[in-house]
C-alpha cells in the first residue's frame, strides 16, 4: 500500500506516493531518478548504496524508505557543487586514479564524505575502518585510500 513520503533529497523537499514496503535504494534509483547510488550485492555486503542520512553513511538496501520520512538524504548527484564543481572527494578520486570501472566509486565517496564530516582530519586507520564496508572489485584499495587522505589533507598518519 501506497503512502505519502516526505523527506529532503540533495537539498530538494519531496513528497511522493511510495509503497510502505519499498527501499531507499529503489525509490532513489526508481522514483526519484538518481541512479547514482548502486545497487551491488542488494543485501548489506558491498556499501555500494551508501547514501547519507543526516549526514550519517546508510546503506539504502537495507533501508525502508519510509523509515527516514522528514530526514535529509544525500547521494552522489547531491555532492556536486554550484557551477558544476566537483566535491573535494570527487576530485581526489579523479586525481589520484581512485576510480576504475566506477561502480563502487558513488558508495565509497559518501562513506568517505560521512567520515570526513565527522573528522575532516582522518588518518588511514580511520579512512580504512570508514570504508570496510565497501567491496571494490578493480582498485585494491590503495588508490582510494590515497585519494580519501588527500581529500581530508592528512598526509596518511597513523592513529596513535
Ligand atoms: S547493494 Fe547495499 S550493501 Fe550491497
Ligand atoms: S572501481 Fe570497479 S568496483 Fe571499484
Amino acid at each position: 500500500m501506497k503512502s505519502i513520503l516526505r523527506l529532503t533529497v540533495n537539498g530538494k523537499l519531496r513528497e511522493d506516493a511510495v509503497d510502505e514496503t519499498e527501499l531507499l535504494l529503489d525509490y532513489l534509483r526508481g522514483q526519484v531518478g538518481l541512479s547514482g547510488t548502486k545497487q551491488g550485492c542488494d543485501g548489506g555486503e558491498c556499501g555500494a548504496c551508501t547514501v547519507l542520512v543526516d549526514g550519517r553513511p546508510r546503506l539504502s538496501c537495507l533501508t525502508l524508505s519510509h523509515s527516514v520520512a522528514g530526514l535529509s538524504i544525500e547521494t552522489i548527484e547531491g555532492q556536486v557543487r554550484r557551477g558544476g564543481e566537483l566535491s573535494p572527494l570527487q576530485r581526489a578520486f579523479h586525481e589520484k586514479l581512485g576510480t576504475q570501472c566506477g561502480y563502487c566509486t558513488p558508495g565509497m565517496i559518501m562513506a568517505a564524505e560521512g567520515l570526513l564530516r565527522r573528522n575532516p582530519h582522518a588518518d588511514d586507520d580511520s579512512i580504512r575502518q570508514a570504508l570496510a564496508g565497501n567491496i571494490c572489485r578493480c582498485t585494491g584499495y590503495v588508490k582510494i585510500i590515497e585519494a580519501v587522505r588527500a581529500a581530508a589533507g592528512t598526509s596518511g598518519k597513523k592513529a596513535t
